[in-house]
C-alpha cells in the first residue's frame, strides 16, 4: 500500500473547521493531523484537548495529536479522553521517552516519536520497537507554510530501510512543507503518512486537492513508488 494524506488543520480556517474537516474525509484523507504547540517548545501557541476534541465530534477518521509542547507527560490523559488515536511527543523534550511511550500505551493510544530535522536517527535506536510510528519533522517545528529541508527525504530513506531490516511494523510519517510540487520525491522515500497542511487549506479547493494528493499517490503506488 501507497502512502495516505494526514491534512493539518493548523491552515483550516477554525471559524469552519467541522467544514474543512469534512472536506479532507470527503476528498479521501486517511488521518486528521491536529498541531498542538505550547509557546515554550515552539514559538506559535495553538490547539489544545478542548478544541481536539470538537474535531473528534465530527470525524470518524483517526485523530492524530502531534505535541509540540514541553512536559507532554502531564498532558497525554487530556488529549486521550479528547479522543485523539494517536499521540505523538518529540524525543527532544522527553527526558524519559520509554516511560512516556508507555504511557501513551496504556491509554490505548498508538504512540509516535518525533525528531525534529536536526536530531539523529540513532536517537530512536532504543525506542524505535516500542513505537508505532516515528514522525520525521522536515520543517522546524512552529508554522505552517515552510519549505521542505530536503535532506530529511535521505533521513526517511534511511529509517525505512532500518525499519525494513529490523522487520518492525512502525510506521513513518513526515510532516511540513509538503506541496504538490514535491508529493512524488516525498512518497518515493518509503514513507507511510504524510502530512499536508498549507497545501491543502491553504487552497480554494479543499475536497479537490485532497482528492488529488490522494489519487496522486495511489497512481504511485501502483507503479511501485518510482518517480
Ligand atoms: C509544523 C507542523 C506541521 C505543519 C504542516 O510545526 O507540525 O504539521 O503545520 O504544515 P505545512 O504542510 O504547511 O508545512
Ligand atoms: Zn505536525
Amino acid at each position: 500500500m501507497g502512502a495516505v494524506i494526514a491534512p493539518s488543520i493548523l491552515s483550516a480556517d477554525f471559524a469552519r473547521l467541522g467544514a474543512e474537516i469534512k472536506d479532507v474525509e470527503a476528498g479521501g484523507a486517511a488521518l486528521i493531523h491536529v498541531d498542538v504547540m505550547d509557546g515554550h517548545f515552539v514559538p506559535n501557541i495553538t490547539i489544545g484537548p478542548a478544541v481536539t476534541a470538537a474535531v473528534r465530534k465530527v470525524t470518524a477518521l483517526p485523530v492524530d495529536c502531534h505535541l509540540m509542547i514541553e512536559e507532554p507527560d502531564r498532558y497525554i490523559d487530556a488529549f486521550a479522553k479528547a479522543g485523539a488515536d494517536m499521540i505523538s511527543v518529540h524525543v527532544e523534550v522527553c527526558r524519559h521517552l520509554e516511560r512516556t511511550v508507555s504511557a501513551i500505551k496504556d491509554h490505548g493510544v498508538k504512540a509516535g516519536v518525533v525528531l525534529n530535522p536536526a536530531t539523529p536517527l540513532e536517537s530512536l535506536s532504543e525506542i524505535l520497537p516500542e513505537a508505532d510510528f516515528v514522525l520525521l519533522m522536515s520543517v522546524n517545528p512552529g508554522f505552517g507554510g515552510q519549505k521542505l529541508i530536503p535532506s530529511v527525504l535521505d533521513k526517511v530513506r534511511r529509517l525505512r530501510a532500518t525499519i525494513d531490516r529490523l522487520g518492525l511494523s512502525t510506521r513513518i510519517e513526515i510532516d511540513g512543507g509538503v506541496t504538490k510540487d514535491n508529493l512524488e520525491e516525498v512518497a518515493a522515500t518509503g514513507v507511510d503518512m504524510i502530512v499536508a497542511g498549507s497545501a491543502i487549506f491553504g487552497s480554494d479547493d479543499v475536497r479537490g486537492t485532497t482528492q488529488a494528493f490522494v489519487r496522486r499517490l495511489a497512481a504511485l503506488a501502483q507503479q511501485g513508488n518510482r518517480v
